[in-house]
């Protein structure tokens, strides 16, 4: 953990306007499985970092105060509001974001169950709330209705929230028949 924050000027092409006033952070994480080192400031939220150092562009803002979930990723499993999260507090930690889900070409079975119950309508929502529902499924193969409304507590604005239970029930239906 030591050595994965360090404090000092970063060479970071996608950090080229730095203030000398500022005091500023080389992180060291593993993103997706890659071991990734950005330069910063400390409390710059994991959701810039990830958008505009990084060029995943898949984690989407849309509130920055953590109640509509657009941004979601996992940190060492644990489903995270990334706008409110200062990247300094990644140092050392396993981030996945919607980009690392899938295994190579191959769609996560969440993804092939949201496209197979039509769930994204507009889709800008969808990153965040199917990082929440693969955390969800981690810990709980099998939600129920009620579970699903607790776990996952992400906002649509294009109101997707039935097609969301289908295809959860399918993914707890398809859970069981493997146990
Ligand atoms: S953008 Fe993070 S919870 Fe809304
Ligand atoms: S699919 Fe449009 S906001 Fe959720």
């Amino acid at each position: 953990m030591l050595d994965s924050i360090t404090s000092g000027k970063p060479e970071d092409p996608a950090f080229p306007h730095q203030d000398d006033a500022l005091e500023y952070f080389v992180i060291t994480f593993n993103l997706n499985g890659q071991s990734t080192t950005v330069g910063t400031e400390a409390d710059t939220p994991l959701l810039w970092v990830l958008r505009d150092h990084l060029n995943l562009t898949g984690t989407k803002f849309g509130c920055g105060v953590a109640a509509c979930g657009a941004c979601t990723v996992h940190m060492n499993g644990t489903p995270l509001r990334s706008c409110v999260m200062p990247v300094s507090a990644c140092a050392g930690q396993e981030i996945t974001t919607i980009e690392g889900l899938r295994n190579g070409e191959q769609l996560h079975r969440i993804q092939q169950a949201w496209i197979d119950h039509q769930v994204p309508q507009c889709g800008y929502c969808q990153s965040g709330m199917i990082m929440a529902a693969a955390a969800l499924l981690n810990n709980n193969p099998n939600p129920s209705d009620d579970d699903i409304a607790s776990g996952i507590t992400n906002i649509c604005r294009c109101g997707t929230y039935p097609r969301v239970r289908a295809a959860m029930r399918e993914l707890a239906a398809t859970a069981s028949d493997k146990n």
